[in-house]
This record gives C-alpha cells, structure tokens and sequence, in this order.
C-alpha cells in the first residue's frame, strides 16, 4: 500500500515507518516538525538504507492539507499528528483543540475528497480517565480528565461519525497504554523538546547524567510497592500493531477500537529497578507527593487486540530498559546531535 504517516516524524511515527517499509509499503511522512527534529529523517534513510519520502504539512493548514491530498493518490493515512503534553493542554486549551480537533478535521475532509479509503488513528488510554476497574476493556466508560483527554475523545468520536457516514470508509482506533523503549538499532528513539513529562525519558535522562533524580510521584497508593502502576508498551510491538490494523482495515473491511498494551502492569519502582539492572547505572529518586490527577493502577486487557488482528506484545520490560538505554547512551542529548547530520537530512530525503 501507499501511506501517509502524518505526524510520522515523531517517536511512534517514526519506528512505525520502519515496520511498514519492512512489510513492502510506500511509506510517505508529512510532519511540521512542532515536536520532532529534521534530523528524524536522517535517521531513517540510515535504518532503511533508501531516501524517505517527505512533505513538509501543518495540519492546520487547510489549504495545504487540500492542496497535497489533490495531488497524491494513498491507500491509507496513519494520524499521529498531535500535541500530546497533558499539563501543557490544561494552559493552552485551545491550541490543543486547533491542533489536534481542527487538524483532523481538515484531514478527513481532504481524505473523503481524494477518496483515501482508510484511516488509523492514534488514540489512547487517556480516554478512559481513571478507570473503575483494571485491567481495562474497550467497552469500559469513557471519561476524560483534561482537555488533552478531551482532544483524543473527541477525535475517536467524530472519526466514529465519519464511518457511520460513509459505509465505505474504515477506520482503526488504536488506545495505546504507555509506550517506551526505542528501535534496536540505537538511532531512534524518544527524544522531548522540554523537562520529560513521562516516567521513561526522565529515568533515561537521569541516568545519563542529565537530570539528578528522579520524582516518584506518589508512595502511598493502594499498590503492592505504594508507586504507580501503568501498562508499558515496547513501541516496536506498538509499531507492528498498526501494519497489523492496516491490514485488518484491507482484509477485513471493517472498523475497529483496541488497547495496545501488554496486559501486565509495572510499578514506577520496578521500572527503576529494572531499568538500573539494563544500564548497570543507578537511578536516584526520592518520593514526593502524588501528581494531581494520577490513577494508582492502569493496565490493559489487550485480548480484543489479540483476537481480531492476531497481535500481542512481545517485548518485556528488560527490552523496553535495554533499549531506551541504547538509545539515551548513544544520544545523551537526543536528535541534536550537530551539523553533520544537519547537512546529512537533505540527501535522505525524497520531497514529494
Ligand atoms: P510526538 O510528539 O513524538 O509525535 C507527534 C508528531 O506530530 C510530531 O512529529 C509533531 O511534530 C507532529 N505534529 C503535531 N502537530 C502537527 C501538525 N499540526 N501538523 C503536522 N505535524 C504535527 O508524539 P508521539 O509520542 O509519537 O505520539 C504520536 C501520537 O500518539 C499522538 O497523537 C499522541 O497523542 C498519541 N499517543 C501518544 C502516547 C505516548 O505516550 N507517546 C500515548 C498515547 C497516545
Ligand atoms: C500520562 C498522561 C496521559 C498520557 C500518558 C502517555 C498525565 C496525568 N497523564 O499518563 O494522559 O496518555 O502519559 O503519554 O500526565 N511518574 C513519576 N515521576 C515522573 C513521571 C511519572 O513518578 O517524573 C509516575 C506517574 O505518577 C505514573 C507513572 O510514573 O504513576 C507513569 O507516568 P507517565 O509516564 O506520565 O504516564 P501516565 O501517568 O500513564
């Protein structure tokens, strides 16, 4: 198939490229760069060893989305474009409304108008807010807590319209729990613009001498250890998911709303512990007040998953560690690595 990643220059975007390219698809990225580095693309003309077809887009320009879709023929579109800082969306709510609501509105309109049959969607388990009981089901209450939340509720919903509009038209909603770990080539991986938000990078950080210690937030919930416990997804089995959607919207024809988790919930202490055991560095933390708005226990049921595409996780927590770290050790300061590489994106890329 032909598809266009948009938002394809981010962390999931991006490792997802790579398992498309490795199933055979023509694989486009149209990206403007509001939370990702050009040097991305560098990165994956190294792994895939061909140019990456690339066209510059700003979801909120309509025109410009219409004006591409004109001229390009794709078989799907996977949307991860997004603004995606929780605390950042309860001060600029708006923005995040424009971004991620307006954004995939023009989306659907250029794809609808183009005839583009098929669309996977970036949701995630924030749609759930804090749920009644773990581990979670697709058919559990949707709730959400923040405009970020909101944002992804709001999408899952009108894309639902969409569908019931169009007999034609299908559509996946993938609800990813926490993805982490990186590519195992060390050339790709999670990189955030500011102070990481998300437990992973601040523990990567921390122990490459970045930051000092890591903040637990929260000691004293109703766990086995008291620290928080969350479904940490390897993003190379959240990357094959969607060739597995993908190929559930062809053969299957029909529309679909999954968890991608591995089912298994994780402490943020045992995360720490085995991810000092895969660097062999220790990671300083002391625990500090619960961070508002935090569920003590968040775990998928990714059995629907398993049923309807055949996918499970396979990678285990020491991966997810192994790799983050591979990642953080041979990028201790993420994509801004010089301008060597500055110089090395304009050969790998492929404008279209
Ligand atoms: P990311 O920020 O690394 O990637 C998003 C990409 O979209 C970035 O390259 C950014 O530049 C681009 N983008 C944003 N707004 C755009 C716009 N208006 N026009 C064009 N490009 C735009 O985030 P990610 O972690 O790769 O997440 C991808 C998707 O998955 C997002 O929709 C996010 O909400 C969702 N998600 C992420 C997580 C997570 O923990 N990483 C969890 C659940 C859901
Ligand atoms: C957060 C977002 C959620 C989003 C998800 C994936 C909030 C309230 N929720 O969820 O909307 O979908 O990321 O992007 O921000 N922790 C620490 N110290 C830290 C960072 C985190 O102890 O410095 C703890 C948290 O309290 C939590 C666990 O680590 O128990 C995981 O946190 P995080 O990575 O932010 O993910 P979520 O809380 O699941």
């Amino acid at each position: 198939m032909r598809i266009l990643l948009c938002g394809g220059a981010g962390y999931i975007g991006c490792h997802t490229y790579t398992v498309l390219v490795e199933r055979g698809h023509q694989v486009v990225i149209a990206d403007n760069f509001a939370n990702s580095s050009p040097q991305v693309l560098a990165r994956l003309e190294q792994v895939t060893g061909k140019p990456v077809p690339f066209h510059p887009l700003d979801m909120r320009d309509r025109p410009g989305v219409d004006a591409f879709f004109a001229r390009q023929t794709f078989d799907a579109v996977v949307h991860f474009a997004a603004l995606k800082a929780v605390g950042e969306s309860c001060e600029r709510p708006l923005d995040y409304f424009e971004n991620n609501i307006s954004g995939t509105i023009y989306l659907l309109q250029a794809m609808r108008a183009a005839g583009v049959p098929r669309l996977v969607f970036s949701s995630s388990a924030t749609v759930y807010g804090e749920p009644e009981s773990v581990p979670v089901r697709e058919d559990a209450p949707l709730r959400v807590t923040n405009p970020y939340g909101r944002t992804k509720l709001v999408m899952e919903e009108l894309i639902g319209d969409v569908c019931r509009a169009d007999p034609h038209f299908r559509a996946a909603n993938l609800r990813y729990f926490n993805p982490v770990g990186a590519h195992a080539s060390g050339l790709l991986g999670e990189d955030p613009s500011d102070t990481p938000s998300n437990l992973m990078p601040y523990i990567c950080q921390v122990a490459v001498g970045r930051r000092e210690k890591l903040r637990i937030f929260g000691g004293d919930y109703p766990t086995p250890d008291g620290t928080g416990v969350r479904d940490y997804i390897h993003v190379m089995d959240l990357a094959r998911a969607h060739a597995d959607a993908l190929d559930y919207l062809v053969n299957e024809d029909r529309n679909l709303t999954v968890n991608l988790g591995t089912g298994r919930g994780i402490s943020v202490m045992e995360l720490v512990h085995a991810f000092a055991k895969a660097s062999s560095r220790e990671v300083p933390y002391e625990i500090v007040d619960r961070r508002p708005g935090d569920a003590a226990e968040v775990y998928a049921d990714p059995a629907l998953a398993q049923r309807l595409l055949g996918w499970r996780a396979e990678l285990d927590v020491d991966a997810m560690c192994r790799d983050a770290w591979r990642w953080q050790s041979m990028n201790p300061y993420g994509y801004a690595a010089g301008r060597v590489e500055e110089d090395r994106v304009e050969e790998a890329v492929s404008l279209v």
